[in-house]
């Protein structure tokens, strides 16, 4: 049985992490979505534990999909919870330069561990959490960029923050 993890920010989630989620599950027998929680960056919109309730609405009905939160080494986690695929996605090669970097790293961090990449798909390679709030933070809709639970919690969070 192979566990993947697919970590992130998730700041929030949008419909070209959902993508990711979708195919990764449909090819690996179990897959982690893992949120990363930081307590020393303050640079999140949602707390993890709003990043985590978003993402669980989202994948509640995907088979063999569950929700955690890590922080730390993205490499001592997968052992934590027995995992040894990274799944990440790819939307252009800047993504590539970066996550090369990560992969070789995290193999070097945990040997048992593969890195795979999945191509986002053409529709929403342009799409990332921070273009995301950009636009919500100024009232624009969303709502083909972003699923149900994320939009309400972005209209949520920017008409709060405005009110006051
Ligand atoms: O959605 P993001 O912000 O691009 O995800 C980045 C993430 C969470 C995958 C990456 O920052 C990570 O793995 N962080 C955990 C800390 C870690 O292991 N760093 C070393 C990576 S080589």
């Amino acid at each position: 049985m192979v566990h993947a993890v697919y970590p992130g920010s998730f700041d929030p989630l949008h419909n070209g992490h959902l993508d990711i989620i979708r195919r990764a599950s449909r090819i690996y027998d179990r897959l982690t979505v893992a949120v990363l929680h930081n307590p020393l960056k303050d640079r999140y919109l949602f707390d993890v534990d709003e990043r985590v309730a978003i993402v669980r609405d989202v994948v509640k009905n995907l088979h063999g999909v569950e929700v955690d939160s890590f922080g730390g080494l993205l490499a001592d986690y997968m052992r934590r919870v027995e995992a040894t695929v990274i799944v990440k996605g790819l939307r252009a090669i800047s993504d590539f330069e970066v996550e090369l970097q990560m992969a070789h790293l995290n193999r070097q961090l945990n040997p048992n561990v593969e890195t795979t990449f999945i191509m986002t798909a053409t529709r929403w390679s342009y799409v990332s959490s921070t273009r995301v709030k950009e636009i919500a933070r100024y009232g624009a809709d969303v709502s083909k960029l972003v699923p149900g639970a994320a939009k309400r919690k972005l209209r949520e969070h920017f008409e709060r923050t405005l009110a006051g």
